[in-house]
């Protein structure tokens, strides 16, 4: 669990990823797995839930919100049942973490599942898996049973008294089913859409009853965070932003993946590891937290790659889905597509996002083909002003933007959108990674 010296690189969740039959409960148990669970049931519940709040570990679901001191809000000595759900929904564009986690390393989720049941004081966890990754499904499913054999998981876990039951349930295929209200409802057996807060899901959650939500990444990690030391974590990353994370490199880089790294790690730093952009090309654009936010450019490549620092160069650090483009890419038809999947992901709620995404696409449409209106710029930011901050969830807020952010930094795009089409000035075949034979072409 040392950072290696003289690498950037510091893999902790990833470092037994490579080991032989990695997702098995004999090879993490190899590398020392489920040390962290007979450490924890030896100590207090509200012990374990005070080295997570002092590590400084924040939900590496998107918003950073503390992990220690959103289990802190738990009721104590309330006498109702309480719930951990794991939201292991992963649909965002570009988002692609906690999917190869648990595909290499379940148990390392499993464990942190039962450490922080544990902790807020739980005898049911859900794992509420995006349901097309059935592969991942799967995977969990039988880690689930390996542990309940291993006695990591049932009735008196390890002679210690504590109860645990851990169900894999597979999601309703809906990116909306990662906002965590619209979960609990969707895992609820009903359609998914976010809850009007508050109350608060640490108040009533699931069957309304005290309820923890966290990110796969946030509990995986938390197995590391007892077993090496709030300090040891704490030692890691920048003054608010602390521990090691995930950092998922795609797009035109030579070498996409999963690359760990203290936060606070530069992209220019990543690139570096990552074999750059593409042959022969330049960094254009790209996202640091996935489609839903703000674009930036190669004037933010020494930005620190932690939560305040993204947030004061105008983005946000969201997944630490680094979506990379280089200089083929049409600006205009990279910020379309993502708004077609807000469009067709809207879950229709409220007004200003269910019509306005429809709107947006409508425009955007238009600059795409070449065929934009004067006066098209402005009805977009219109549009989108309709939309931030009076949408019911950050899925309305989180649509606009890629679009006001790729105005500000390319507005010209947008401007030849109304009289070029897109797939002229940044021809098809220049911009994609797969073979020409992949390739449909552009629109007749
Ligand atoms: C539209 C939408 C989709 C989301 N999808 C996910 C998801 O797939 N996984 C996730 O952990 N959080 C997702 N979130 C964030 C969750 O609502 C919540 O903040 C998160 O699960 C909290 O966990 P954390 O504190 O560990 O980060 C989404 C939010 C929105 C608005
Ligand atoms: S913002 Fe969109 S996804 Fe969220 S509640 Fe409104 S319609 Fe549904």
């Amino acid at each position: 669990m040392t950072p290696r010296s003289g690498s950037l690189l510091t893999p902790v969740l990833s470092d037994n990823w490579d080991a032989h039959r990695a997702w098995t409960l004999q090879s993490y148990e190899d590398q020392g797995g489920y040390r962290a669970l007979r450490t924890s049931l030896g100590m207090s519940q509200d012990d374990v839930i005070a080295v997570v709040k002092d590590s400084g570990l924040r939900g590496r679901g998107g918003a950073g919100f503390p992990t220690g001191m959103k289990w802190g809000f738990i009721p104590l000595g309330d006498g109702k049942p309480h719930y951990l759900v794991v939201n292991a929904d992963e649909s965002e564009p570009g988002t692609c973490k906690d999917i190869p986690l648990m595909m290499a390393s379940p148990h390392t989720l499993i464990e942190g599942v039962i450490i922080s049941s544990y902790a807020i004081r739980a005898n049911v966890a859900f794992i509420y898996v995006r349901g097309e990754v059935l592969h991942v499904v799967r995977r969990l499913q039988r880690a689930v049973q390996e542990a309940y054999l291993a006695g990591h998981l049932g009735s008196d876990i390890h002679g210690s008294g504590y109860d645990l039951d851990v169900i894999v349930h597979a999601g309703a295929g809906a990116y909306i089913c990662g906002e965590e209200t619209a979960l609990l409802d969707s895992l609820e057996g009903r359609r998914g859409q976010p809850r009007l807060r508050p109350p608060f899901p640490a108040v009533a959650g699931l069957y309304a009853l005290p309820t923890v939500i966290n990110n796969v990444e946030s509990i995986a990690s938390v197995p590391f965070v007892i077993d090496g030391g709030a300090q040891w974590f704490a030692s890691m990353g920048t003054e608010k932003s602390k521990g090691m994370t995930l950092y998922s490199l795609s797009g035109h880089v030579q070498s996409p993946g999963q690359y760990e790294a203290p936060l606070g790690v530069t992209l220019r730093e990543l690139l570096d590891v990552g074999g750059g952009i593409r042959d022969g090309h330049e960094l254009k654009f790209w996202t640091p937290g996935g489609s839903s936010t703000p674009i930036l450019t190669a004037e933010h490549l020494d930005v620190p790659l932690d939560y305040e620092a993204v947030g004061a160069a105008g983005s946000m650090l969201g997944t630490k889905a680094l979506q990379v483009f280089d200089e083929t890419t049409s600006v205009v038809r990279a910020v379309l597509r993502w708004t077609e999947f807000y469009k067709h992901e809207s879950c229709g709620k409220c007004t200003p996002c269910r019509e306005g995404t429809w709107w947006l696409v409508q425009t955007l449409q238009r600059i795409e083909a070449g065929q934009g209106r004067e006066g098209d710029i402005e009805l977009l930011l219109d549009q989108c002003d309709n939309i931030l901050g009076r949408a019911f969830c950050a899925l309305g807020d989180g649509a606009t933007s890629p679009i006001t952010s790729a105005i500000q930094y390319f507005r010209d795009e947008f401007e030849a959108g109304m009289h070029t089409p897109a797939w002229e000035l940044f021809p098809y075949q220049a911009s994609t990674v797969f073979t020409a034979s992949t390739v449909s072409g552009a629109p007749a």
